[in-house]
């Protein structure tokens, strides 16, 4: 429902954000399986490696998915939250709302120069992202990881968790992964989960949100998905950027989450 123009529109209500965010994961989780492990793996290199007053950069964090989870398991974690969509960049804000003084979200183009001028010189200990990065065509990610290096003081460290497909070396695993991502969403869609695109129907029912369509549709107009990348391809964007040590930190068929430490 989009409201009249000039009508003004009060902010999303926190437990209406909190539903979406539930809806969110549910909806994920049909397209990652195992998508909370690929969390959890991300949480114990932090428990074991970062101060317990960690500053979290959630890199494209869509409706704040990582920034909540850590936010609740650490309790003196503070996070800054970037995105670009402005839909997700308002649920993220109002569902984050419980952390108010620990978490600050951000309207940031990745693809943009200059985009970690968001971050105003502020400390940041670990740099985590996942479903995201595969948007940005190679030299995109390359900028991106090599910001994020500068970003981060000696020992900090990069989390991407993402689907790197297997390329043709090893066409067997790939076909037990493409079939398996199959199985998994048939399973979770079947179970009530809303497809990617039900969501944002969803999104689109209330006021609050429902105008920001337009500007999400021109935002997002000129961005071809891109080829998914190989994990050699990030292991060695990330040793260029500048990062010391890389690696994967946990793999499940073909989904991965990458490690890069400064
Ligand atoms: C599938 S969502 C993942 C969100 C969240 N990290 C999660 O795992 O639930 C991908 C996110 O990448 C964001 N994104 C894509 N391109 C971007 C860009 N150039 N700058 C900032 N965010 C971007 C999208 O807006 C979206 O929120």
């Amino acid at each position: 429902m989009t409201p009249p123009a000039g009508a003004e529109v009060a902010a999303l209500e926190p437990p209406a954000a909190r539903r979406l965010l539930e809806l969110w994961n549910d909806q994920q989780s049909a397209y990652v399986a195992h998508r909370d492990l690929r969390f959890d793996a991300m949480a114990d290199v932090l428990r074991l490696h970062c101060p317990d007053d960690l500053t979290i950069l959630d890199l494209a964090c869509g409706p704040g998915a990582i920034s909540d989870r850590m936010l609740a398991q650490f309790p003196r974690a503070t996070a800054v939250a970037v995105d670009y969509d402005p839909i997700l960049l308002e649920v993220a804000r109002r569902a984050l709302h419980r952390y108010t003084g620990r978490v600050e979200v951000h309207d940031v183009d990745l693809v943009a120069d200059g985009w970690e001028e968001a971050l105003a010189g502020r400390r940041v200990d670990a740099v985590l992202t996942s479903t995201a990065l595969h948007w940005l065509a190679p030299e995109q990610l390359l900028r991106g990881y090599t910001t994020a290096a500068r970003l981060l003081p000696a020992g900090g460290v990069l989390l991407n968790a993402d689907h790197l497909r297997y390329d043709e070396s090893a066409p067997t695993l790939r076909d037990i992964a493409c079939r398996h991502d199959a199985q998994v969403q048939q399973e979770t869609f079947a179970a009530g989960a809303l497809t990617y695109s039900d969501w944002y129907a969803e999104a689109a029912r209330h006021p609050e949100l429902a105008g920001l369509a337009a500007q999400r549709e021109r935002r997002f107009a000129d961005r071809p998905p891109q080829a998914p990348a190989s994990l050699a391809f990030h292991l060695a964007a990330l040793r260029t950027a500048g990062f010391a040590e890389v690696g994967t930190a946990w793999q499940y068929l073909d989904d991965y989450v990458v490690f890069a430490r400064r």
